[in-house]
């Protein structure tokens, strides 16, 4: 394995949230301690629950949040501590593809604008824009003559091109998507991730992907990480994880699955979820996962499980094994 683009330890991310009724500050700890290493050129697909803090460790990664714990280690420096302008170098290496296309791009501005930007921010010169912004057009299968056009004249497949174009501008060595195409028809979808591949392979870009679609995360990661609650419960390359996996909540989010085949679809049992989730704020000790885990002993109430290799790259967090 070449040593790894990103390290993540013990990232913690918390959000103020009023006072609770003794006056005491309250806060919501959206990620909880979160360790994973990024391999250079690799897709990392994360999933889990809506709320269980996918978005964050990506806005995270990104710095376009400042986490309250936790060390990023970027090529070697740790860049969780750096403050606005001391991160803005790291900036331009790292982007992101948003969910949504609609609200992700400036509706009086046109196409160009939108391209060129990052790259006027940096003060490149206007006929090196140009040049960028016509290879970009061309990368991303828009036309030339939609240059001159306003967001709102797009297509939603084509205003995620777009958005992925302003993305690239910089020659980013990581991008982390999230949801990418889940507002897109899902005749679009394949067209889109097809070209995020694509372009993968051309500039060599490391991807955190994030995504509720499990199907897609499948085709499209070399290794995958399960979230709950603010945790990393489970991580191993896509296939180990897929047919083998151990963690009870990754048990149930794949029981979830529609399945094509209608034999192999009979002989499953999807595993319905007991028990309440717990909110992100004042959480129980414990395995975050204990109140509706079907396995759950006295010792997932009292303490943490924390991640261990329980095979070569597959690491868990659960008191089971
Ligand atoms: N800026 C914020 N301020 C306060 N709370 C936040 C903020 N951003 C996220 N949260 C909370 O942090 C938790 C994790 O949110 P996050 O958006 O990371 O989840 P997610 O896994 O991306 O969910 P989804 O699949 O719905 O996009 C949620 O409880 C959310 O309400
Ligand atoms: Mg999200």
């Amino acid at each position: 394995m070449p040593s790894p683009m990103i390290e993540v330890r013990s990232l913690r991310m918390y959000f103020p949230v009023g006072n609770n009724l003794f006056g005491k500050r309250r806060q919501l700890k959206a990620v909880d301690g979160v360790s994973f290493d990024l391999y250079p050129g690799e897709t990392f697909g994360l999933v889990g629950e809506s709320g269980c803090g996918k978005t964050t460790v990506g806005r995270a990664l990104v710095r376009l949040y400042k986490p309250t714990d936790g060390q990023i280690i970027y090529q070697g420096t740790d860049i969780a501590p750096l403050d606005e302008k001391e991160v803005q170098p790291y900036r331009r290496r790292m982007q992101m593809i948003f969910q949504d296309p609609y609200a992700s791009l400036n509706p009086r501005m046109t196409v160009s604008s939108i391209i060129a930007e990052p790259m006027k921010l940096q003060q490149a010169p206007q006929d090196a824009i140009d040049a960028r912004v016509a290879e970009l057009v061309e990368q991303v299968g828009l036309k030339k003559d939609h240059l001159n056009r306003y967001p709102h004249e797009f297509s939603g497949g084509q205003r995620q091109r777009i958005g992925i174009a302003r993305a690239l501008a910089m020659h980013p060595e990581f991008v982390v998507c999230d949801e990418p195409i889940s507002a897109l028809d899902v005749s679009i979808q394949a067209q889109v991730i097809n070209m995020l591949e694509e372009l993968q392979q051309q500039m060599g870009m490391t991807y955190l992907f994030v995504s509720h679609d499990l199907s897609m995360v499948r085709h499209i990661s070399h290794r995958v990480g399960v979230m709950y609650l603010g945790h990393m419960v489970e991580l191993a390359e896509v296939e180990e994880l897929y047919s083998n996996m151990l963690h009870p909540y990754t048990q149930a989010l794949m029981s979830a699955v529609p399945i094509a085949d209608p034999d192999l679809a009979a002989q499953s049992r999807r595993i319905v979820l007991q028990g309440d989730v717990p909110q992100p704020i004042d959480p129980p000790p414990g395995c975050p996962f204990a109140s509706r885990c079907r396995h759950c002993m006295p010792v997932c109430r009292e303490a943490l499980p924390g991640m261990r290799e329980v095979s070569p790259g597959h690491y868990l967090a659960c008191h089971l094994k």
